[in-house]
């Protein structure tokens, strides 16, 4: 049975702070104790569908009668004013943002960039990449250190650079209008200048890769489209905005507090050292407990959809929160204990269905290379600061820290 959520639940403002500072906030759980999928307002107006069941979430990412088009009225833009709004409608959408054959179409070209024996050819150099960046890490002169400006950040942000053939000398100007971009506490104005330099900036990258074709990913897009007689000038740029920005925001807060996760549960990490065979299960575990992206997830019905004991009409926003979901005790037993022995890959960290992250191989990939080497090279690594002391990003989109100080 369904419910209107009221009195505290009503007006949930997303994202939420999380508890303690790891756990999802307390409201997800009541909500998800009420009903997998309950009815509620919210800040910024109106009402949506909120998924917190793991099998109900699944349903909701796998059924093509939920659309992922946020230009469609009453897709649940939580994080997005008005004018941006405007800005997003009036630019060419991105994968996505986009439905049935037209995501296919523009998804299918990328997908064999992105498989596990392509990505293999890679690892070498992720590694050498890794090992570089521990290294200087190593020289430093003063501890403690800021894992974030020396690991976290530059590492993910090196190897999709190097993928994509984006020149890492512009990482300030990408990193920081991305920064921007993502978090709610920018005002609206700099968001939209941000997602428009950031526009101009990939816009510029295409047209000289369109003249000057290197050996790179979007080089081999766009000799793909010559071949096929279909260059899409504003579709590539589509593409490789979402992959620049997807592909090092993300895995960089992944890398802060898959650390930030370790070191605070220290049996587990003696078990990670213990095997490194351990480490790929280690990093599902880590995708599951944070959850980095929640509520990004979000889709809007295009029939009425009977779902979860929901009667969901069309037209209705529907927010699948996955963080919710992969703290679903039905799907997790004792979700708030850091397990990672767990074998936790049914996670929904990348989401499910059509959508689900096209990165994510590139990301496993450079988790368990960074917390391996990390972790190998420097075995005594410790936090400089208390956890609750660390600057959470309870104000963005995708979850991390600000800073994460270390020592050894
Ligand atoms: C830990 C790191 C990452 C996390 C947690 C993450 C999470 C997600 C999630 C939840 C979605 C699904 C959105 C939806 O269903 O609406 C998604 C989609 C996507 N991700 Fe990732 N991602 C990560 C890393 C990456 C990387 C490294 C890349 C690129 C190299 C990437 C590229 C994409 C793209 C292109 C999509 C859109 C796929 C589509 O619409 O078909 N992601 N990601």
């Amino acid at each position: 049975m369904t419910k209107s959520v009221a009195g505290e639940l009503a007006g949930l403002q997303l994202p939420v702070e999380r508890g303690c500072p790891f756990a999802p906030p307390a409201a997800y759980e009541r909500l998800r104790e009420q009903a997998p999928i309950n009815k509620v307002r919210l800040t910024s107006g109106g009402e949506a569908w909120w998924v917190s069941g793991h099998e109900e979430a699944r349903a909701v990412l796998a059924d093509g009668r939920f659309s992922s088009d946020r230009r469609k009225d009453g897709f649940p833009l939580f994080t997005l004013d008005a004018a941006t709004l405007q800005q997003l409608r009036s630019q060419p959408p991105l994968m996505l943002g986009m439905d049935g054959a037209e995501h296919s179409a523009a998804r299918r070209p990328v997908i064999g960039e992105f498989t596990v024996k392509r990505l293999a050819a890679l690892r070498p150099r992720i590694q050498d990449i890794v090992d570089r960046f521990v290294d200087d890490l190593l020289a430093a002169d003063g501890r403690p250190v800021d894992l974030v400006r020396a690991l976290s950040l530059p590492v993910p942000s090196l190897v999709i650079c190097e993928l994509l053939g984006v020149p890492y000398t512009d990482h300030d100007y990408f990193q920081s209008r991305t920064a921007v971009a993502v978090r709610r506490t920018s005002s609206p104005q700099d968001r939209r200048r941000a997602l428009a330099e950031l526009r101009a900036y990939i816009d510029d990258l295409i047209t000289r890769k369109e003249s000057e074709p290197g050996d790179d990913l979007l080089s081999r897009q766009i000799a793909r489209q010559r071949q096929e007689g279909t260059l899409d000038h504003a579709g590539l740029v589509s593409l490789a905005f979402l992959l620049l920005t997807a592909g090092h925001e993300t895995t960089a807060n992944m890398i802060s507090l898959g650390v930030v996760g370790l070191l605070s549960h220290p049996e587990q990490l003696a078990l990670v050292k213990a095997d490194p065979g351990r480490t790929p299960m280690a990093v599902e575990e880590l995708l599951r407990y944070f959850t980095i992206v929640d509520g990004v997830t979000s889709r809007v019905a295009t029939e009425d959809v009977q779902i979860g004991g929901a009667s969901i009409r069309a037209g209705e926003g529907v927010i699948v929160s996955t963080l919710s979901a992969d703290w679903d005790p039905a799907a997790f037993e004792n979700p708030a204990e850091l397990d990672v022995e767990r074998g936790a890959r049914h996670h929904l960290a990348f989401g499910f269905g059509p959508h689900q992250c096209l990165g994510q191989n590139l990301a496993r990939m450079e988790l368990q290379i960074v917390f391996d080497t990390l972790f190998r090279r420097i075995p005594t690594l410790r936090l400089a600061a208390p956890v609750e002391d660390l600057p959470f990003k309870t104000d963005a989109v995708i979850y991390g820290v600000d800073e994460l100080p270390v020592t050894w």
